[in-house]
């Protein structure tokens, strides 16, 4: 960068074509050449306030910082204005964020926190700056090439032992050095690896981090608690070391939620099984050297440890979030796998399976829970960047109530799962089990719904920008377009029924949570509401109007149409509207005969009266 230092008079005798200068946050930029590559065009650098002026503020209602960082982009400044000194500076790697409630009250000065010791907020800065530094621009090329994390990224990683650190505290990090020799292998706790998934969420790029090794992270469990030591000894190393990839294989295309009912069969041939099947929406399993897989056999369930060969065949899944992640349909055909690559005895499979599910819902709500303070961090940099009938957005109250919703959302969700990890800290895995499988489910449902909401209401903030891949909203289009992802796996992996006390237990083959959570808790709420006035089938198809008028409602449309064209399948689309009315006067009525006729009745009175325009009146 050139040291030279201009006037604003001298900046000002540059305003034509062929010969443009504008200062940005006391920088002077020659943008003569530039011009012409405008992404937003020639015609809006000649405008007579931005031509030869300081530009400043018009830049920052348009732009992210970043662009002014890119190497391209850095080089056309040719130096200072006299006088002045830059305001906007960008964080050093590993900083933390100057933006109120941008980090979790730990990270705050002047606050406390009983669960973290000096060593989490060393840990914490290192694995920033680490991320910062060594993996941020490898996720943004990732996420946009949809191609899988370099072998190079990998090894850095690796070096750090990231794996083996995502599966928690335990016997499988003895020996490792972690993060450098920051951490020794005994002080490791959940609050440490709480840290490695909110750092990881701060990304915003979603399929890159499943993409990151995810498929370890949800595969190896299952090999750590039930594989052979010998198995263990086999892969494991390879694994930590990024030398192998390992892929989770439960669902399949006849079987999701129903995980027993998998179709994949493993016929036994002397010290070999034969496996034959397919498998779908498998992460990382486009390039996976290991599938841990659950099959059918005539005596029950087995998991087993399938390597890839030339009888398993993998292709891309084509998902709303990048390929990058390595989402896979897998084929088996005739797998051959050795008896000793078993996981667990035959009939033993569901309870491998089920094991994890605490820890990756656990995992799956910090992911989430990040995401959801990275876009209150957007959305209060951009509600004061952007100016709107010739004030920042945040000076209209009914902005200001959406962002104190969204904070109150986010340091809710952190205060429940900082306490739940404490527990997790102080429980054997046994307890853990028999105490947290309820709690971890809520948790993990609470924070899902919470990041969806959170990003609606940020989609609304952006307007245009929240669907728009790229510039200043490309953080909020992707935790979008991806909370959904959040909430197909929450279902995915809570098979749960209601036991008799207020705790969900872990049962195979029961209902999903959302039974539970509307039976007993919005039919208990719907029914201190019978009381009240009955209501006519009109005013309830008013309140589906009001539905209508929401952006979200929208989203639904666009997804395919399952409320619009809603018939009796019970979707979750449909089930969140119920969920939504428990804060509204609805006849109970409606829920004792036929909890869905409700639904349905929005529903078509959405598909009558399309929504005319978003809900919050503008200003
Ligand atoms: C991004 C992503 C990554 C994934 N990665 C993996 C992976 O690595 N490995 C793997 O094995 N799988 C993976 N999955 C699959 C995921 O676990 C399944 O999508 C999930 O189990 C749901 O199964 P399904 O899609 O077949 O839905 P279904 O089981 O067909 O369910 C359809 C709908 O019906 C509802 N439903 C089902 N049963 C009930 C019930 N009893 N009561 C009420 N409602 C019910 C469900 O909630 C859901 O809304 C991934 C999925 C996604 C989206
Ligand atoms: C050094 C100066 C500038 C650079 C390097 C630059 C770069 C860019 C880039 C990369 C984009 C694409 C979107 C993004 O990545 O954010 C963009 C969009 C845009 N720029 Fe600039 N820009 C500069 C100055 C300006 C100025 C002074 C204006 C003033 C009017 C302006 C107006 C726009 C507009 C209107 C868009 C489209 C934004 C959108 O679609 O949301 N730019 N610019």
């Amino acid at each position: 960068m050139s040291s030279k230092q201009f006037t604003l008079d001298e900046v000002a005798q540059h305003n034509k074509e062929g010969d443009l200068w504008i200062v940005i946050d006391s920088k002077v930029y020659d943008i003569s050449r530039f011009a012409n590559l405008h992404p937003g065009g020639l015609n809006v650098l000649y405008a007579a306030d931005v031509a030869g002026k300081d530009a400043t503020d018009v830049f920052f209602g348009l732009h992210r910082l970043e662009v002014l960082l890119r190497p391209q982009y850095a080089r056309l400044q040719i130096g200072t204005v006299l006088g002045q000194s830059e305001l906007v500076k960008p964080l050093a790697p590993g900083a933390l964020s100057l933006v109120p409630y941008a980090e979790p009250t730990w990270l705050s000065p002047g606050f406390y926190s009983p669960y973290y010791n000096d060593n989490h907020r060393r840990f914490h800065k290192a694995v920033r700056t680490f991320f910062a530094q060594e993996v941020y621009p490898e996720a943004i090329r990732c996420e946009e090439n949809g191609k899988r994390i370099s072998q190079e990224v990998v090894d850095t990683l690796c070096k750090m032992n990231f794996l083996a650190m995502r599966l928690g505290p335990g016997k499988h990090l003895k020996g490792l050095t972690l993060m450098g020799g920051l951490v020794k292998p005994e002080e490791f706790d959940y609050f440490h690896e709480l840290i490695l998934n909110l750092e990881l969420s701060r990304f915003g790029t979603r399929g890159f981090v499943d993409g990151l090794l995810n498929g370890g992270v949800i595969a190896l469990p299952p090999i750590l608690n039930f594989g052979s030591l010998d198995i263990q000894a086999k892969c494991i190393p390879d694994i930590f070391a990024g030398k192998k990839y390992v892929s989770l294989a439960i669902t399949e295309a006849f079987a999701g939620s129903d995980v027993a009912g998998v179709q994949t069969v493993a016929v036994r041939d002397g010290d070999e099984w034969v496996v034959t099947g397919t498998k779908k929406w498998i992460t990382n399993g486009t390039f996976a050297d290991y599938f841990t897989t659950l099959c059918q056999t005539d005596q029950g369930l087995l998991v087993l440890l399938i390597p890839r060969s030339s009888a398993v065949s993998t292709k891309p899944v084509k998902t709303s979030y990048s390929a990058t992640a390595g989402t896979a349909y897998v084929t088996f055909d005739s797998a051959r796998v050795p008896v000793s690559h078993m996981l667990g005895k035959v009939g033993q499979g569901l309870q491998v399976i089920l094991s994890n599910f605490n820890h990756e819902r656990w995992m799956v709500a910090a992911t989430s829970l990040g995401a959801q303070r990275l876009v209150v961090e957007e959305c209060l940099k951009w509600t004061n960047q952007r100016i709107a009938f010739k004030k920042p957005l945040h000076s209209q109250p009914v902005i200001r109530a959406k962002l104190a919703l969204m904070i109150e959302r986010v340091e809710a969700c952190q205060a429940w799962i900082e306490n739940i990890t404490h527990q997790m800290n102080n429980m054997n895995y046994a307890e853990q089990s028999e105490k947290l499988a309820g709690p971890i489910a809520l948790l993990k449902k609470f924070i899902s719904r919470a990041g969806r909401k959170t990003a609606e209401d940020a989609t609304q903030m952006f307007g245009g920008r929240g669907i728009t891949m790229g510039g200043m909203g490309k953080i909020i289009e992707n935790v979008r377009t991806t909370y959904m992802l959040m909430i197909t796996r929450l279902l995915s992996s809570t098979s749960c029924s209601p036991s008799s006390s207020s705790r969900l237990r872990i049962c195979p083959r029961s209902p999903d949570p959302f039974d539970f959570l509307i039976h007993s808790t919005t039919v208990r709420h719907l029914s201190t509401l019978s009381s009240q006035a009955p209501k006519t089938c009109l005013e309830t198809l008013e309140f589906g109007r009001r539905f209508a008028r929401c952006p979200r409602v929208r989203v639904y449309e666009r997804l395919g149409g399952p409320v619009v064209s809603l018939g009796w399948e019970p979707t979750w689309f449909a089930r969140d509207l119920v969920v939504e009315c428990t804060s509204e006067i609805i006849p109970s009525k409606y829920f004792r005969c036929d909890r869905f006729q409700f639904v349905r009745q929005v529903t078509s009175s959405i598909s009558v009266q399309p929504p005319p325009r978003v809900c919050d009146p503008s200003p």
